[in-house]
């Protein structure tokens, strides 16, 4: 089975100092890749390789077998712990900005058929997210769950097959966690979409995932905190998610990754 995702002995440096080193790693379509780590590790410098906002120092990231183009396509949409939409635009008019930018990058605004042909797909998602009734609010309005279901929207509904998490309900009360992990879940399947997520939660990382990578340094030098990078120490395929029921008794702590 050829992958989706491939990075190939990627490594990224900034300077003298090397964040991700001989990164080998397929990724298959329709999978839910967890990531953990410490602090610094180098996820997010990770999600910005596969989005396309950084070129590897050395290596190669494949899309379908194909050089990645740096730049952010549409084929993958990104979502922020916080921050990711725009505070002066209303519910409706963040979501059609997605739809919007890449079709008039210039002047940013549709007209006539192809406006509300974007408002139509833009509606759509916001139902998608639970946000259908709230498209005239602004986000200072919303809570931070409503705010996350906004971004989320925001990023899908460009269609991208892959959708990239970095440390989305990290700032969420437990309850509307709850309520983004079943969401997130819902639409992973509905639009069978890739998904790579960072998270500080181990809980969430193998309750949601189909995949658990942690990426941390193998090697350390204390005279010379930067001198090796972090890799893919821990790869653990979970069993296949069936249903809701199954995953939320599926738990494995972190004691088990030692053992595989
Ligand atoms: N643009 C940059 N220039 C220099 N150093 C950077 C840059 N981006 C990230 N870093 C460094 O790379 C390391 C990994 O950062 P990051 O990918 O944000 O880690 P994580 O998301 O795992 O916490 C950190 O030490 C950070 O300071
Ligand atoms: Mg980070």
């Amino acid at each position: 089975m050829s992958a989706l995702l491939s990075l190939r002995d990627v490594w990224v440096e900034y300077g003298d100092r090397i964040v991700i080193e001989k990164l080998d790693l397929d990724i298959a379509a329709q999978a839910f890749v967890s990531i953990v780590g410490p602090s610094g590790a180098g996820k997010s410098s990770f999600l910005r390789l596969i989005l396309g906002q950084e070129a590897p120092t050395r290596g190669t990231v494949l899309l379908d077998g194909i050089p990645l183009v740096p730049e952010c396509g549409p084929d993958r949409g990104v979502v922020f712990q916080r921050y990711s939409v725009f505070p002066h635009l209303s519910v409706l008019r963040n979501t059609m900005f997605g739809l919007e930018c890449p079709k008039a990058p210039l002047s940013g605004r549709l007209f006539g058929s192809a406006r509300r042909a974007a408002r139509d797909e833009a509606v759509a998602m916001l139902e998608a997210v639970g946000l259908g009734d709230s498209l005239d609010l602004y986000p200072a309005q919303m809570s931070g769950g409503m705010q996350q279901r906004l971004a989320i929207a925001q990023a899908l509904v460009q269609r991208p097959r892959i959708l990239l998490l970095d440390e989305p309900f990290g700032a969420l009360d437990p309850g509307i966690r709850a309520d983004m992990h079943a969401l997130i879940t819902r639409l992973w399947r509905d639009y069978s979409l890739t998904i790579i997520m960072v998270t500080h939660d181990i809980r969430e990382a193998f309750s949601l995932g189909t995949r658990v990578l942690t990426l941390d340094k193998r090697r350390h030098d204390p005279h010379a905190p930067h001198r090796y990078g972090a890799t893919v120490v821990y790869d653990l395929p979970l069993r296949n998610r069936t249903d809701e029921a199954d995953c939320e008794s599926d738990s494995i702590t972190i004691d088990d990754i030692g053992n595989n």
